[in-house]
């Protein structure tokens, strides 16, 4: 099965392992809310009538928005004008920075999304004052063909999703109905991906944040909505025990999904250094 790829390396995303979870979600949705969408990798990829992609990075949020608005053929071509213009290659560095100078001064979220190909990794990262702060990629990234295609495949779809930016806290969930699904991928407590550790000018992800999601899904499941929540259960030497037991407790299922597949030699033999990465569903 071919998988829609985000235009974006968003960290944390799913893509590598979309088959085995997509092999766990519900047929026949009509509401289906990513509330951690990061790059969307997974609202681009789930079948429902209606699709809502939610995140409280709100920059990630708003580029999608503009795709949205200009129409991707439009956003194409402002990226490819934008490109010339400040002239960026994967060589220019002096070039990257000052398009990092004046997007910090006037925060296009077309401007971001271009700065983000020729950043290293192609990362958001930001600090605590909100400034696009990751530095050039260079001789690695650029806005190549490979995610210009990925672009174009977001025509005809992304134009059905509504995009919202708050705290999943604070999301209307009364929008939810009995057969809806939601699917949560928050931050892992005991991986430490960086829109963890408050350097993306976030605020971090801690214990009472997953208690108040678990207390969210056992709401929602109450009210006979399907959840799908992805997370780590065990980490070098560590298990995310509130998790374990609130997993039980409930009686939610649990699949374990291996993440590691193609590495799978070096962690069976230092079984300390396993990652557990596992998805809670509640049907
Ligand atoms: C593991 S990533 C999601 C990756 C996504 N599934 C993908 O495929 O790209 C977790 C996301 O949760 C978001 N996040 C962190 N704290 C949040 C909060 N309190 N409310 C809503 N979103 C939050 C982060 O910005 C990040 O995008």
């Amino acid at each position: 099965m071919q998988y829609i790829k985000a235009p974006m390396n968003y960290i944390g995303n799913k893509y590598r392992i979309m088959g085995q979870i997509q092999k766990w979600f519900p047929r026949n949705v009509d509401l289906m809310v990513d509330i951690f969408c990061g790059g969307c990798d997974v609202t681009f990829n789930t079948k429902a009538r209606e699709h809502i992609a939610n995140d409280i990075n709100f920059f990630v949020i708003d580029i999608y928005k503009e795709f949205q608005q200009l129409g991707i053929a439009q956003a194409i071509k402002q990226i490819d004008r934008t490109i010339n213009e400040w002239k960026l290659t994967k060589e220019n560095k002096e070039a990257y920075e000052r398009f990092r100078e004046y997007y910090n001064r006037t925060k296009n979220p077309i401007d971001l999304y271009v700065l983000m190909c020729f950043s290293f990794n192609y990362q958001f990262r930001f600090n605590t004052a909100h400034e696009y702060n990751n530095p050039f990629g260079k001789a690695r990234s650029s806005f190549n063909d490979v995610m210009r295609e990925n672009l174009m495949k977001l025509q005809g779809s992304i134009e059905q999703i509504r995009y919202t930016s708050c705290d999943f806290r604070e999301f209307d969930y009364s929008l939810m109905k009995t057969g809806d699904f939601l699917y949560a991928d928050p931050p892992y407590l005991l991986t430490c991906g960086s829109y963890n550790d408050g350097k993306r000018g976030f605020k971090g992800w801690g214990e009472q944040d997953e208690k108040d999601l678990y207390e969210i899904l056992d709401m929602l499941s109450e009210k006979g909505i399907r959840f799908a929540l992805s997370n780590v259960s065990h980490h070098k030497g560590e298990k995310n025990d509130i998790l374990l037991r609130w997993r039980k407790s409930r009686k939610y299922h649990m699949h374990k999904i291996n993440f590691n597949y193609d590495n799978c030699n070096y962690h069976t033999r230092n079984s300390n250094n396993l990652t557990q990465e596992i998805l809670i569903t509640n049907y």
